[in-house]
């Protein structure tokens, strides 16, 4: 009786917890810090193929991001040719003629791992071959081609959560039971709050919104496309859910897009200002988001490069105590992040949401930091003050980042 009842209680502490950790087959936590990469979906759609993936896998390589800690290789919608006369998911082989196992050894031989992407119905978003009712097989299949991630979005399913619950956990289940760790990303766009529950099904992360587009803001003429401002007002108050092993994903980064291709173009996304992307970035990392770029690697300019492979901020988001920043200070004009690191520093960024530059002072005590710091710029690279204030000028739109460093050390 008393074995009975300590089985119910430990069941429904575990149901009430959102975030339960899935291990991997070693018994270590799968994601233990947010996933980095290049994700496919803004800049081709769905007209990928091999040639462009490995071209883009030798970019992340010779440009330096794989050494800065990217290394995924993340092929969204649009790679799907259907099943075989066995049900068996097959690649487009005009898209790839050497098929996915032969394009993830290409990853794996250089140190890279690979993503993938299907949808918790019979169709995914763009209309290809999803897995509803064949999880099993279909997270088989994606074992034997040696992936190591997956993406699952929620487009032609049913809108309830159960169902999402249900559908999100048999995948989830499926990978599992494959005996390889794939990670698992669920993306129904945080319209089912899922960071109460995707942590519970499998999941080792999952997106708190609709996609980004390549915009600073959603217009007030416009009825869809979410911006940069748009995407971090929901998931920043979503600090509490996200943690080593479970993380709020603030979908993509679109540094380098500029407005050019692809679906971050849609829904008035004409592009952004330098500045403007690196305040994503910093935002993103200070927040744990995953960082999955998606411009062109091939052709990076200098000024993209200079915000993807800034080491310093990206050590913000990889930092092992993985606790995303909260939002200390949220008006119109400034916004105020702390984030708490490992070896006791702590993060803070300060964002000009407004249209003018600002002159700022912060007084790190009015946010619960009282020692004194060596205030590291993470953006100049260099000690911009000491003690317990940072006064200065922030840009429209700009994001400054500083690492505080107590001055005993
Ligand atoms: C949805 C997802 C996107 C992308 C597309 C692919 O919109 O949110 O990130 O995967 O589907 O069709």
């Amino acid at each position: 009786m008393k074995r009975i009842f300590i089985f119910i209680f430990s069941i429904s502490i575990l149901l009430q917890q959102g975030n339960a950790q899935i291990n991997g087959q070693d018994g270590k936590l799968l994601a233990p810090t947010p996933p980095m990469g290049w994700m496919s979906w803004n800049f081709f759609a769905d007209k990928i193929n091999e040639k462009d993936l490995m071209e883009m896998a030798d970019a992340m390589l010779s440009s330096g991001m794989a050494k800065a800690g990217y290394n995924y290789i993340f092929i969204d919608d649009g790679w799907q040719g259907g099943r075989d006369n066995k049900n068996n998911m097959i690649a487009d082989p005009q898209k790839f003629p050497s098929g996915i196992k032969a394009l993830s050894k290409y990853m794996h031989d250089r140190g890279l791992k690979l993503g993938i992407y299907s949808d918790a119905a019979q169709l995914t978003c763009a209309g290809y071959t999803a897995s509803l009712g064949f999880e099993e097989q279909d997270a088989k299949t994606f074992a034997s081609w040696d992936i190591d991630y997956l993406k699952y979005d929620y487009c032609h399913a049913h809108e309830d959560s159960n169902t999402a619950k249900i559908r999100y956990k048999a995948m989830a289940d499926a990978l599992r039971k494959t005996g390889r760790d794939i990670i698992f990303g669920i993306c129904e766009w945080g319209e089912r709050q899922p960071w109460k529950w995707a942590a519970q099904t499998g999941g080792q992360l999952w997106r708190t919104t609709h996609d980004v587009r390549d915009k600073w803001k959603k217009r007030p003429t416009e009825s869809w496309g979410l911006g940069i401002l748009d995407i971090l007002d929901t998931n920043a108050g979503l600090n509490e859910y996200a943690g080593p092993g479970h993380w709020n994903d603030a979908d993509m980064l679109i540094a380098g897009l500029y407005g050019k291709k692809g679906p971050s173009g849609d829904g008035g996304g004409t592009g952004c200002t330098d500045v403007e992307y690196q305040s994503q970035f910093s935002l993103w990392a200070m927040m744990n988001s995953p960082l999955y770029a998606t411009n062109d690697l091939r052709s990076m300019n200098e000024a993209t490069k200079h915000i993807l492979l800034n080491e310093e901020i990206i050590a913000l988001n990889q930092d092992p105590l993985g606790k995303q920043a909260e939002r200390k200070i949220n008006n119109d004009s400034i916004n105020v992040f702390v984030k708490p690191l490992a070896n006791g520093d702590v993060a803070v960024a300060v964002l000009n949401r407004s249209e003018n530059p600002q002159s700022i002072t912060i007084n790190f005590s009015t946010l619960g930091l009282t020692e004194k710091y060596a205030i590291r710029d993470l953006w100049l690279h260099q000690k911009s003050a000491s003690g317990n204030k940072w006064k200065g000028v922030v840009a429209p739109h700009e994001t400054k980042v500083f690492r505080l460093i107590k001055q005993s050390k």
